[in-house]
């Protein structure tokens, strides 16, 4: 009767099971990084990020509701099961990694600085002086290579990408330090004549789809379905709706 007791509790703890008997996955996420995730003008959030939920729930059987989140508190929404899984573009570090687990990365990232005009062809290093201004996102691995980096300039923060970005197209900052693929779609959209982009990578970032610990049914089920995805041409086909380069 204990060792039933003990198999039922496990069967409970599976965050996949529990998808499975509610007949939803929930994801949550936080629109805002294109072309991970964002609203289009209906207000929809769509992205690759999307997509690949999607995918995800199709191949569990069940429907997919997001969970949009600040990203703020995205990590403890996940602790206190308001959602099953982030999928939100989320870096792999070793901090995080010490309260969730991560599957496989999904695609690899890095930091890189979406600059004023005047700064093109420079060097990250040539920006980190007194006179200049770097922006950057709250609570990103872009504010921890920021402040890991900058030493002399002035730091910025904000909660948005877009309100970062935004004091870079106005003038009113030199430099944000952000994940290369928002930089890219930035710059394409809004920089030709008022921004450049120093495009070497500064950081080295995995990204993974975190889920709780303790929950070796879901991780196992998760790097199988990447293995999947990657290898029989349906990831290729989703990163190709969304990355052009
Ligand atoms: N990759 C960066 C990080 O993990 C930024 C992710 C931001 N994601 C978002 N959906 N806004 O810190």
């Amino acid at each position: 009767l204990n060792a039933m007791a003990d198999d039922i509790n496990l069967w409970q703890k599976s965050t996949l099971n529990s998808i499975v008997q509610k007949g939803v996955l929930t994801v949550g996420l936080e629109p805002g990084y294109m072309p991970f995730e964002m609203k289009d003008k209906q207000g929809n959030i769509i992205g690759f990020d999307v997509d690949i939920a999607n995918e995800m729930a199709k191949a569990m059987g069940v429907k997919l509701q997001l969970v949009p989140t600040a990203w703020d508190g995205i990590i403890a929404g996940l602790l206190t099961g308001k959602y099953d899984i982030i999928i939100s573009g989320m870096t792999i570090t070793q901090e995080r990694n010490l309260k969730i687990n991560f599957a496989n990365p999904y695609i690899t990232v890095g930091q890189t600085i979406l600059a004023n005009k005047k700064h093109a062809g420079k060097k990250w290093s040539d920006l980190d002086k007194p006179e200049y201004t770097i922006v950057t996102k709250i609570g990103v691995t872009g504010e921890i290579a920021t402040r890991k980096m900058f030493k002399k300039a002035k730091i910025r923060t904000f909660e948005t990408e877009a309100d970062a970005a935004q004091e870079v197209l106005n003038g009113n900052a030199d430099g944000m330090v952000y994940d290369k693929p928002y930089n890219a779609i930035f710059f394409a959209e809004k920089g030709a004549d008022k921004l450049a982009h120093l495009s070497d990578e500064l950081t080295y970032e995995p990204l993974g789809f975190a889920i709780r610990k303790g929950d070796p049914d879901f991780l196992n089920w998760l790097d199988n379905f990447l293995n999947q995805t990657k290898n029989d041409g349906t990831y290729k086909k989703i990163y190709d709706r969304w990355f052009t380069e």
